[in-house]
């Protein structure tokens, strides 16, 4: 692998213990992948910021280092929101060791915005080479966005913005963006973007790690948001298109892409409704991955007036949530709760709930095994509407 010799100083330790550790990191990653180089990164977002994920290793591990990150870099959810944790019945105790981790991760430069949806908060183009971690966070960065990032883990994500660059191989070389399996959506209805969790549920279990291509849907942003999270916590898809949607199809289209020549699989209205059952519900959960502004409206249109019947809680990044007081207000005069910083799977005051409910196809994946409750997927109406008793 090419170092230059800025490169091989930082490894030479001239620069630090701390910078000699994340480029050794990212050496060894590079030469297991077989990059020849590195390639500049633009933004970084950390995963392994929850001490529900951590604990006290990984803590320590954080204490230990010191430098400062060379590029803007923000976490993935922690286990509570910030300032509100007590609200949440987090015990005080979790909550001192997660401020003992964001102190660490303070002390590094890193921006103190948890949130899976960095793409709201920072501007991030088309063809920017980024190391992102959470799974939904890498999927919407290189399907929707177009920008380049291979999925990385907490350490490799923070070795990267602390040296400011990335191994240069995997999603990062075009060669490796190429479909090799194509889903054709046979349903009449495809409206909610919970039919397009539903979608990545199924479509994720049959792509596996491969990068598909959609046929026989036109989603909006936020219905990509929910498909390509749901196929990266059901199947391990950090990169997809949707032929003449996702930027990246329609350069392959204009480069003679022939997608008929792919296996392809076909997923009916059927199949997709039958992942939708009705059950008794203890608690509903909306924002996996965390809120945009346009469904921060329409979950407060659902609840204006209104009173929820059983806890409803509202993930979205800290930029977001602040950005619109009037309609976290207007969901919160309904006894709902919008929490920042957090989210479902990574927070431990989910876990005293028997059934939740979700609008999102990667919740609805990973609620059983990490919040020990069974999960249901419904539209946001139907969750708004459970949640009412309606
Ligand atoms: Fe985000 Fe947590 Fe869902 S990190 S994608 S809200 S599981």
């Amino acid at each position: 692998m090419y170092l230059d010799s800025e490169d091989e100083k930082i490894l030479a330790g001239e620069y630090g213990e701390t910078r000699r550790k994340m480029m050794e990191i990212l050496v060894a990653l590079g030469k297991v992948f077989g990059a020849e180089k590195f390639v500049p990164i633009t933004s970084a977002q950390v995963a392994g910021a929850s001490y529900k994920t951590i604990g006290k290793w990984g803590l320590e591990w954080l204490r230990s280092l010191d430098a400062r990150v060379a590029v803007p870099a923000v976490l993935n959810p922690i286990g509570m929101p910030r300032e509100r944790w007590q609200e949440m019945g987090i015990p005080s105790d979790f909550a001192d060791k997660q401020n003992a981790v964001l102190q660490a991760y303070r002390r590094l430069g890193v921006k103190l915005e948890c949130t899976c949806t960095p793409y709201y908060i920072n501007r991030t183009s088309y063809g920017d080479h980024v190391a992102w971690s959470e799974s939904s966070a890498v999927s919407y960065a290189n399907s929707v966005i177009g920008a380049r990032t291979n999925r990385e883990g907490g350490p490799s994500a923070l070795a990267a913005a602390i040296i400011g660059k990335t191994p240069y191989y995997g999603l990062h070389l075009w060669e490796n963006r190429m479909p090799q399996v194509a889903f054709r959506i046979e349903a009449e209805e495809t409206v909610h973007a919970s039919h397009y969790g539903a979608i990545g549920y199924l479509a994720g279990k049959e792509a596996g790690n491969r990068v598909p291509i959609f046929t026989g849907i036109r989603p909006n942003r936020d219905q990509l948001k929910a498909l390509g999270a749901a196929m990266a916590a059901s199947g391990a898809v950090a990169l997809y298109h949707v032929d003449g949607i996702t930027p990246d199809s329609r350069v392959l289209r204009e480069r003679g892409m022939d997608i008929s020549v792919l296996e392809t699989i076909t997923i009916t209205g059927e199949e997709i409704e039958a992942i939708f059952k009705e059950q008794t519900v203890d608690a509903v959960a909306i924002g996996c991955p965390h809120c945009s502004e346009d469904e921060l409206e329409e979950i407060a249109g659902l609840l204006k007036g209104k009173t929820v019947k059983i806890p409803l809680y509202i993930f979205a990044a800290r930029g977001v949530a602040q950005a619109n007081p009037n309609l976290v207000g207007t969901i919160e005069m309904s006894g709902a709760k919008v929490w920042e910083d957090t989210c479902i799977v990574v927070s431990p005051g989910m876990d005293h709930f028997g059934t939740i409910m979700v609008n999102s196809g990667k919740a609805f994946a990973y609620v059983p095994n990490m919040c020990g409750a069974a999960a249901v997927l419904g539209s946001t109406e139907e969750c708004i509407a459970a949640a009412l008793g309606e």
